[in-house]
């Protein structure tokens, strides 16, 4: 990959990447139309596909994360993705000689509230395997979801911090007609699941509406109780979190008005889901 990648480079082939963990829907299709306007029908357009162990916790779905290659490649190709990278964990974190892989990348700030409170190595798996997918596949700009806000948050900052001379571009989130976010995650969700997960998108627009009302603003407290009964009413969810803060720094914020942005988790039967917004 890294020696195709560098032969495009010497060139002066542009190339955009969009890193994914497969089992693709519309939201990454998303993604690939993005990155492919960016660097023109004459650039190549790089997807990659590796179901990342170093972001998954001990308890999590690692092992029955969904797969499905052949349904991948037909879209990839039916995108008119240039290259589809697939590598195996043999090859990302080869153990050699001296033992397993020990360099990781860390970011201190941005990843320690929400998902990185959840999922205490979540971010630094996150972190490492984009920093080393950016290294193979050197793209000049890479293309990433508004869906996991505080993962394109973390991955802007180390690119930044690091001196990546990679474009970071956010794409916003693709939604079913019934406002739930396309997540390879949904596929775990039984029928009754699947309506009682439209809380999480139906949470957000109530607080954007109850916030475009009020233009002093609605105290963080009194949103989250709120929400927190909205989510009781569905005998199968369970909030993990639900965050009001700055976009540009994911301070949290007291008093929620325009321009605040939301986050929740909740679980869902077994299932974790997580969704945003800008209020
Ligand atoms: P994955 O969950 O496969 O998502 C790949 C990319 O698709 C991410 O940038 C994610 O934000 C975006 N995405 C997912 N659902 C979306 C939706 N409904 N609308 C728009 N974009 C969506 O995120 C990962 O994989 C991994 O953490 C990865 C970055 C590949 C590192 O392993």
């Amino acid at each position: 990959m890294q020696r195709q990648a560098l032969a495009w480079r010497r060139a002066g082939v542009r190339i955009a990447f969009v890193p994914t963990m497969g089992y693709l829907h519309s939201g990454h299709a998303s993604l690939m139309r993005r990155a492919r306007r960016i660097v023109r029908p004459s650039g190549k357009l790089v997807v990659s596909i590796y179901v990342n162990p170093a972001q998954f916790g001990p308890q999590e779905d690692l092992s029955r994360y969904p797969r499905d290659l052949p349904g991948d490649k037909a879209l990839c190709g039916r995108m008119g993705v240039d290259c589809l990278f697939v590598p195996g964990t043999d090859e990302i974190y080869p153990a050699d000689q001296s033992g397993s892989h020990s360099a990781y990348v860390m970011e201190t700030r941005v990843s320690s509230s929400m998902e990185g409170a959840s999922r205490p190595t979540h971010f630094r798996g996150v972190a490492t395997i984009v920093a080393k997918l950016f290294n193979l596949v050197l793209p000049e700009v890479a293309v990433f979801g508004a869906k996991d806000f505080q993962q394109a948050a973390v991955i802007r900052k180390v690119t930044a911090d690091l001196n990546y001379p990679v474009r970071i571009v956010v794409a916003p989130t693709v939604r079913e007609p019934d406002g739930l976010a396309l997540s390879s995650r949904n596929n775990y969700l039984s029928v009754e699941e699947r309506s009682q997960a439209l809380v999480l998108s139906q949470a957000l627009r109530f607080v954007a509406r109850r916030v475009s009302l009020c233009k002093s603003g609605v105290p963080a407290s009194r949103l989250k109780a709120d929400v927190l009964r909205m989510v009781a009413a569905q005998p199968r969810a369970r909030v993990d979190y639900v965050e009001f803060f700055d976009p540009a720094t994911l301070q949290p914020l007291q008093r929620v008005s325009r321009g605040t942005q939301m986050a929740l988790a909740v679980f869902v039967g077994k299932t974790r889901l997580i969704d945003n917004a800008l209020l």
